[in-house]
């Protein structure tokens, strides 16, 4: 049994803040952030929506691309580090409002890298048998704790949720390789104190991200003994543009082949992976059989990709 997915939504915050907006608070240019990161603009939640409001919207979308209602749930996993509340989750927020009564709910947390976590968390329980439908979400705000004087890191990051809904299926498509990993030695790179706001050491994770990148696409290709030139569609975690078009010239991927979105909406952490993957969707990059790699990196550090065939 492999876990397919069969429903997928996104939502973001309608308030787009452009490069030359934040260059008039901060010390930065459109030109610096376009350059070094690629990204052009972000979409930044107001004080009254939070990450469950984005993960309810995304969910919702979800759920109606898949044909399922919220009572057919067997269980919700929402990948996040912007909590609404430490407790309750934002699953079993998400689990209230959409009434899904019968499922189980709890979050992940793995910061960018929590999409890829909870998707690898989701499948086991579907491929063990133990559950048939998952609601999976990639959510988080973490416009909510920037230090907005920190140039740093208040023009990389956006707001936004994504969701996929999973079942089980043994027509030969769904995940068919997911890794996993965790570097906690490098976690002082990227920390979000409990109350507090970001700080990164920006080379270090970029390093990381470069390398690891790298390895977990080779990890889940090796796993599905397939070869790079199998991918018809990669969607690495859209950080920066520098990070994907290191890994792919190394790797000697087609550009083609790699969806990029990052310049409209920044990192929006967790949910960047389900937004773009939406954005593929109605773009009409995925047909069935295809071979999707998702691969996203982040704070902890920790860093997963899945493989996936259309
Ligand atoms: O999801 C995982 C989360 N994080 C990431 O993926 C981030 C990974 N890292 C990066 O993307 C890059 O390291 C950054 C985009 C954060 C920074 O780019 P960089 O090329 O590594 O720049 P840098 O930190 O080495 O800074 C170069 C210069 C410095 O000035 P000096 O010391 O050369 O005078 C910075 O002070 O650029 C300056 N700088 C800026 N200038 C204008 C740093 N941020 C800005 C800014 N605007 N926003």
């Amino acid at each position: 049994m492999k876990a397919k997915i069969i429903g997928v939504g996104s939502e973001l915050p309608p308030k787009v803040v452009t490069n030359d907006e934040l260059s008039k608070t901060v010390e930065t240019s459109d030109e610096w952030i376009k350059t070094r990161t690629g990204i052009e603009q972000r979409r930044i939640s107001d004080e009254k929506t939070s990450t469950s409001d984005l993960a309810i919207a995304a969910a919702e979308k979800a759920l109606k691309n898949s044909g399922l209602s919220a009572q057919d749930l067997d269980l919700i996993v929402v990948g996040t580090t912007t909590p609404d509340t430490l407790f309750p989750s934002v699953a079993c927020l998400l689990q209230k409002k959409l009434g899904a009564t019968k499922a189980a709910a709890f979050d992940v947390s793995a910061a960018c890298a929590g999409f890829n976590y909870a998707l690898t968390t989701a499948k086991q329980f579907i491929e063990n048998e133990t559950y048939k439908n998952v609601l999976v979400v990639g959510a988080d705000t973490l416009t909510k704790h920037l230090d907005w004087q920190d140039r740093g890191t208040c023009v990389l990051f956006g707001d936004g949720a994504g969701a996929v809904v999973l079942t089980a299926s043994d027509d030969g498509s769904g995940i068919l390789a997911s890794w996993l990993k965790a570097e906690g030695h490098l976690g002082e790179n990227l920390i979000m104190p409990v109350n507090g706001f970001i700080t990164m050491d920006g080379k270090e994770v970029f390093k990381f991200a470069v390398r690891v990148l790298e390895e977990s696409i080779k990890k889940v290709l090796e796993k599905a003994n397939l070869k790079a030139e199998d991918i018809n569609l990669l969607i690495p975690h859209q950080a920066n543009i520098r990070i994907i078009n290191h890994v792919i010239k190394k790797m000697g991927l087609a550009k083609e082949k790699v969806f990029i979105n990052l310049q409209k909406y920044g990192n929006t952490s967790a949910a960047s992976i389900p937004i773009a993957l939406d954005e593929a969707i109605q773009a009409g990059k995925l047909k069935k059989g295809d071979i999707l790699v998702v691969s996203g990196f982040g704070a902890g550090l920790t860093c997963g990709a899945n493989l996936i065939k259309w």
